[in-house]
Formats: C-alpha cells, structure tokens, sequence
C-alpha cells in the first residue's frame, strides 16, 4: 500500500442494517487499519433494509455513536455508509473515449464515465457507477488501463441505482444524527472488502452478505465488480417460520434458531428433544426435527434464489470459481455446506479476519482484529473501514482500481428534497 509515512486518517463505517445497527471506527496510517472500536445497538425502524420509521433510525443511529465516541473518547462527525434494500438495481451500460495525452489517465476514465447519459425515473438515484471493463483500441485490458498507451478505450461500467426516497430517508437518519455522509456504498460491496482475498476478486467470487433483512449479492472477476443485486430474504425470515410455525414470540423464535442452528445437517441432533416457552410464558419439550422441518424449506428457497442469481451471472458470461457467505445469517450451521452441495461451487464463510491477512498484497487490510471481532455481522462495518481508506491510498497513485462515480448532486439533491416520508 502507497501512503506517506506521517499519514493519519480516523474513519467511521456505519452499517445501518435492519436488524443492528452498528458503529465501526478505525485509524488509517501507513501501517494499514487499526480498528479502535466497534459498537452495536438493534436496529428499530427498518424493514427488509430499508427505513420505515425516521425517529427510530435516528435514536438507534444516535445511541450507538454515543456509545462509539464515549469508548473512542473522539467525537465523530463523518461517516461512510452502506446501502441495501430490494429497491437497488445494478445495469450494464458502455462508453467510449478518445485518449487526450497517447497515455490513459484516471481522469480520461473519469471524465468518460462521469459524460454517460442514462436515463433515470425521476423516483430512482443513481448511486455509483462502477467500471467493469476497459477494452483499448479493441483489446480487453486484464490489468489497470491507467499508463497504457492507445487511441480509443470503451469502459463496461454497472450503474447503481436506488429508490430516492429510501436513499433520501437514510440520509435524513444521518443528518438528524449530526452526521455527515462522506462516502456511501453497497453493503455487499462494503463486505466484500473486509471478507475477500485478491485472488478470489481475480479468479471470479461472488458474495452473499446473508443479512437480518436482505441478502446482498456482488460478483467480482478479474480484480473488477461485476454484478450487484439484492434479494430481499434474510434471517429474519427463519425466525419468522419458527414464530409462526412454532406459535413463539419472534424473540424466543430467534433464541432457538441460533441455539439449535446447528440442525440443518447434523443427523444426531435430529432426535433429540428442546425446551420451547410459548408465547403463554409455559415450557414446552417438542422434537428438534420440528425445527429441521420448518427451517429447511426455508434454507432451500434461498439457495434456490441464488441459483437464480447464478444463472443470470453466467448469462452475462462471467464465470465464477468460489462463493463466500457472509452476514449474520450465514452463521446458521451447515447452510453453507447445503449450498454448496446444490450449487456445485466451493462455499466458505466470510470472516472480516480476512482482511488482516492480506497484510503483504495491494489492497487495504487490517493491522490486527480481536476475536470478538472476527464475526460475519461485522463484515458490512469493517469492510467500510476498507472501502474509505481504498480511497485515500488510492487517490495518493494514478490507478483505475477504485474509480467510481458517484452523481455530486446525489447529497446535495437529496438534502434539498427532504420533507415527505413515503416508503
Ligand atoms: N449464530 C447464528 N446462527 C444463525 N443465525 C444467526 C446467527 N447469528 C446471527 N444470526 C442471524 O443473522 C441475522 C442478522 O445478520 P446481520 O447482523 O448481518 O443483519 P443486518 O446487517 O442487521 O441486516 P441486513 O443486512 O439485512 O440489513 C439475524 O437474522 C440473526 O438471526
Ligand atoms: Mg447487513
């Protein structure tokens, strides 16, 4: 990693996920990320990823950034943000431009990019552009465009979009925190960075963060994003299942589910009887493969969405090696191995600790990570911490490898349009 040796940078990544909402902070210095604390509190006015009470978010959002400059002892004013919601949508769109100086710089890219004309619904916000491909005069370029000589390079890009309202709503929830956004991107590509190694984004991955409310998808190739989509399924729709199947409240739904996740595959387990208290406050001992015969159709119909989403990856003609899951909903045991039995694709967890172990590549990494820390809730987060100091290293070197444009009006638009609440 390029960076000057006095560099010190202090960063904020705020996940604002529909079942937590959590608060990691970090220093960014010549040594890499060193992350000073990481705070959560649950999340009370989202569904399925997206805001549906104001006040809630704000108090919640509130509460947890207390809670982070209380342990940090700094006050924190900007923060980088990541989005999800069934209402993002990622599209292929192409440009071309003409090499100003023999020589292609960042700022041709950007200047290529930034001149695409697509056309947006007045209710939708474009979020990010992200290049995908360079071809220069008519050769795919594997590697970093920037330095290369030619005459005319196309780029691939994905343009990001969102529903206005919901983007406007979470940005509100900051502003009326006292924070201002510095940065904002998808979760799935937030996680990404906190839970890949180089040669996964080169050889083809794709991510599956497995939220409380979502799950966010993200494919890489080539060391460049491919594809983004959200399905709007996530734990919450287990816990769901055993409330109603099981006649639970949706806290003692969740106690089980995480207590007895390991039933998916585990034959012994199968058996074997729980304590249940229903809903009357009375305990109850019922099979365990009651809760095998509810939670694994549910299993099934994710993995059976993915496959889907692979389908329509491979349409695209990218060729994917490996998935990585990750998010607090990939922690429930063996839905991994059931997936990667159905997809006949090698499938691992996604831990953050990844990132700490990348320490001799190029891209951004951990100094070092707590155990506590080392869990697929925290990816979103810490992968945060990654994406924003990606681009002060990055910004320090002429490189294509985190070009990615964002429409300048976005903040300024949003924050004028502010007034009506209407998810
Ligand atoms: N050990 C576990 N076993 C099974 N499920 C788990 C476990 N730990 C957490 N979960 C589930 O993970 C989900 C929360 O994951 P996460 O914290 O990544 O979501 P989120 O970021 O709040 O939501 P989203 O990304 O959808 O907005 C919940 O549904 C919870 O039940
Ligand atoms: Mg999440």
């Amino acid at each position: 990693m390029i960076i000057k040796k006095s560099f010190k940078k202090h960063l904020v990544g705020l996940d604002i996920g529909t079942t937590k909402i959590c608060v990691a902070v970090g220093e960014l210095s010549k040594n890499g990320i060193t992350i000073t604390s990481i705070n959560t509190t649950s999340s009370l006015g989202l569904k399925k990823g997206t805001v549906i009470n104001i006040e809630s978010t704000v108090n919640s959002i509130r509460k947890v950034i207390n809670d982070a400059e209380r342990f940090t002892g700094k006050p924190i004013h900007e923060v980088l943000i990541a989005v999800t919601g069934s209402h993002i949508k990622g599209e292929q769109v192409s440009t071309s431009t003409y090499i100003k100086n023999d020589e292609v710089t960042s700022q041709d890219i950007e200047t290529a990019i930034s001149s695409i004309n697509f056309n947006i619904p007045p209710e939708r916000e474009i979020l990010q552009i992200v290049p995908t491909d360079f071809i220069l005069d008519g050769a795919s370029v594997i590697s970093d465009p920037v330095g290369l000589s030619g005459f005319k390079l196309d780029i691939n890009s994905i343009i990001i979009t969102g529903s206005s309202i919901a983007i406007q709503n979470l940005i509100e929830c900051c502003r009326r925190a006292g924070l201002e956004i510095k940065d904002i991107t998808l979760q799935s590509i937030a996680s990404a960075e906190a839970t890949l190694y180089p040669e996964e984004k080169k050889n083809g991955i794709a991510i599956i963060d497995l939220g409380g409310g979502t799950t966010d998808i993200a494919v890489y190739k080539d060391d460049y994003l491919k594809y983004v989509s959200v399905i709007a399924l996530g734990g919450n729709h287990f816990t769901n299942d055993l409330s109603i199947g099981l006649g639970l409240t949706f806290q003692e739904a969740e106690r089980i589910k995480i207590k007895n996740s390991n039933i998916l595959l585990s034959e012994e387990s199968k058996n074997s009887e729980i304590d249940i208290y229903e809903i009357s406050g009375q305990i109850k001992k019922i099979p365990q493969k009651y809760l095998l015969e509810i939670l694994l159709p549910r299993a099934e119909e994710f993995i059976s969405l993915i496959k889907k989403e692979l389908t329509k990856i491979n349409k695209l003609g990218i060729n994917i090696g490996s998935i990585v899951m990750t998010g607090g909903a990939s922690l429930l045991h063996s839905l991994d191995k059931l997936a990667q039995a159905t997809l006949s694709l090698p499938v691992r967890i996604g831990y953050p600790k990844a990132s700490v172990l990348r320490k001799n590549s190029s891209r951004p990494f951990l100094t070092d990570l707590l155990p506590e820390h080392n869990n697929p809730i925290y990816s979103t987060s810490i992968g945060l911490l990654l994406y924003g100091s990606d681009q002060y290293i990055y910004a320090e070197e002429d490189s294509s490898a985190t070009i990615t444009i964002k429409m300048s009006s976005l903040f300024k638009k949003t924050f004028s349009k502010i007034g009506g609440f209407n998810v």
